[in-house]
């Protein structure tokens, strides 16, 4: 495996800004995890099944997937679904179905696979004590969630999309706790991961700190 800056933290930390930005500061590749599971939600939905689908009907159906995440940007079985998976409901299919064992079977080795022949920055949930536990470099990135609402909304209203502020925070919350509270691979600070609370600060602060974090 090559390094890893493995960075994981709640919904709306800034990860992904963060970790593309860092990543072409160190001129090492740049994985969005978050991407994979939404692509593989969006798929398993359209595929017609339900939030309640057994482990043998997602199992068999992720047989016949392809989900690659590719220059920023990610396939199922070859087609483009970056847009797509960046709607609302994409969100909540997400972290329901980020929840099941194939799923995150499936997903494990394309993470991995990604460190093999390139220098990495991973963010996700579970980069910092699942996927990459040896991790060349452990960031736990966080915000309050005040601040998580505000950059969502925002987010969401640039794209064209609702953005009611206190549905969004409603939202958040449910994820937060729905990623943290399952019982495969929740989002947890690992013990020797490096905290950066970016509540308040403009992205080049929080990237000065990291950048810190990784040349020490
Ligand atoms: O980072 P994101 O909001 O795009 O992630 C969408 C969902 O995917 C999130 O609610 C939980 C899940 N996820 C996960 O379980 N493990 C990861 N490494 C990344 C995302």
């Amino acid at each position: 495996m090559k390094k890893v800056v493995a960075i994981d933290g709640p919904s709306g930390a800034g990860k992904s800004t963060l970790a593309k930005l860092v990543a072409r500061e160190l001129g090492f590749d740049y994985l969005d995890t978050g991407a994979l599971y939404r692509a593989t939600a969006v798929f398993l939905v359209r595929q017609g099944l339900e939030e309640n689908a057994s482990d043998d009907d997602i199992a068999s159906l992720l047989s016949g997937a392809k989900v690659e995440f590719r220059n920023g940007r990610v396939f199922v079985n070859g087609s483009d679904v970056s847009d797509e998976i960046r709607a609302p409901g994409a969100s909540h299919y997400a972290s329901v179905f980020s929840a099941r064992l194939p799923v995150r079977k499936h997903l494990l080795d394309i993470q991995r696979e990604a460190a093999v022949h390139a220098d990495l920055v991973a963010e996700g949930r579970d980069m910092t004590t699942v996927v990459f536990p040896s991790a060349y470099k452990k960031i736990y990135l966080d915000a309050s969630v005040g601040e998580r609402t505000r950059r969502r909304a925002t987010e969401l209203a640039a794209k064209g999309f609702e953005a009611d502020e206190q549905k969004v925070r409603t939202e958040i919350i449910e994820r937060d706790a729905r990623d943290s509270g399952r019982d495969l691979s929740p989002l947890k600070k690992a013990d020797d991961a490096i905290l950066i609370d970016s509540t308040g600060l403009r992205i080049d602060e929080v990237m000065k700190k990291v950048i810190e974090v990784v040349k020490e």
